[in-house]
């Protein structure tokens, strides 16, 4: 159910000039008094919204406020974030979609946090989460597939952070393999799945994307590697529109993956975007090193790398970690 907030920001931002308080109330069903307290409410959370006598009230410049309200009324899907939980800050949104995981949270809902002070990164890395420049967001999933196709849900979120980027902000990024987002050649998202699953059957996922939004300075550690939409663009980005327009990419392209329960549908789209395309990689394998030409992804989402000798050899990403039940505690 869509709170009277939420839907009083969606009429707001699709009207063009003044929307007048009555047909507020008549549309919303509410009364003037109400109206009035949610206006106040929205603007002690930092909205700008100008009311003038016999006008009525205008949403002026939407500033980057991250909170249900804002994220719920931008949000055009079907299932994918119909759910939203939002925190001021929260230990990681992975961990938390997990617990709420365990509590039976349905497939879709959404956490999304402004700060995370145990941001998790792949192979067991932190994840400097600062509040108020950034997305840290996770999509809990309990898909019907085999554990062993999970890491390919890793990809179609990859894929659907390119596209929502290059929708609203019309900004071209590529995607490095397996799913980092760069830009540049510096990394702009990382993406963490993690999984809780039996042998044959996975319990639920939970997909886990930092996005460097409005980020204006790296660590020395990172300055090199990392970047943002900001230092990018030269100018701060919504990050509410950004999570909005990821979960719309995200839905669609989850319905072709899961289809064919492989990537045979998005194999083209993924490849367009891939940095590595044609270029020479070095495929670190424990006990086993080699170099060769990637020739694009299979549809499991495998690299495939052509070796010198011109065999082709289909690298697969192995970087989902599985976990038990509350195992994460
Ligand atoms: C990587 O190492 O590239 C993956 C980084 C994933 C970071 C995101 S931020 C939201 C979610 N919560 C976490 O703790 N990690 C992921």
């Amino acid at each position: 159910m869509e709170s009277n907030k939420t839907k009083i920001l969606k009429i707001l931002r699709n009207t063009d000039g003044y929307l007048s308080g009555q047909e507020l109330c008549e549309q919303l069903g509410i009364s003037r008094t109400a109206v009035w307290k949610y206006m106040k409410q929205l603007k002690e959370e930092g909205y700008e919204i100008q009311s003038v006598q016999n006008k009525g009230y205008c949403l002026m410049e939407v500033p980057d406020v991250l909170g249900e309200s804002e994220i719920k009324s931008r949000m055009e899907t079907q299932w994918v974030g119909q759910r939203v939980y939002f925190y001021e800050e929260i230990d990681s949104t992975n961990t938390q979609a997990k617990r709420l995981a365990e509590e039976d949270a349905p497939s879709g809902t959404l956490v999304v946090s402004d700060c995370q002070v145990k941001g998790k990164g792949r192979r067991g890395r932190v994840w400097t989460s600062p509040k108020g420049e950034a997305i840290y967001m996770t999509i809990l999933l309990r898909p019907q597939i085999r554990p062993d196709r999970a890491s390919m849900v890793t990809l179609v979120m990859g894929l659907s952070v390119v596209q929502a980027i290059r929708n609203v902000l019309g900004l071209e990024t590529s995607i490095k393999w397996p799913n980092d987002v760069v830009l540049n050649r510096k990394k702009l998202v990382g993406i963490l799945t993690e999984m809780s699953a039996q042998m044959d059957y996975i319990e639920y996922l939970v997909i886990g994307t930092g996005i460097n939004a409005n980020m204006t300075a790296f660590s020395e550690e990172l300055k090199d590697k990392a970047t943002s939409l900001r230092m990018e663009m030269g100018r701060p980005v919504n990050r509410a529109a950004l999570i909005a327009e990821s979960m719309k990419c995200f839905e669609k392209n989850y319905e072709i993956f899961e289809k064919t329960q492989d990537l045979s549908g998005l194999m083209e789209d993924y490849q367009a975007v891939l940095a590595n395309l044609n270029q020479p990689v070095r495929v670190l394998e424990p006990g086993h090193e080699y170099s060769g030409i990637a020739r694009g992804i299979n549809e499991r989402g495998e690299l495939l790398v052509e070796r010198e000798d011109g065999t082709v050899t289909a690298v697969y990403s192995g970087e989902v970690s599985v976990r038990g039940l509350y195992s994460y505690v």
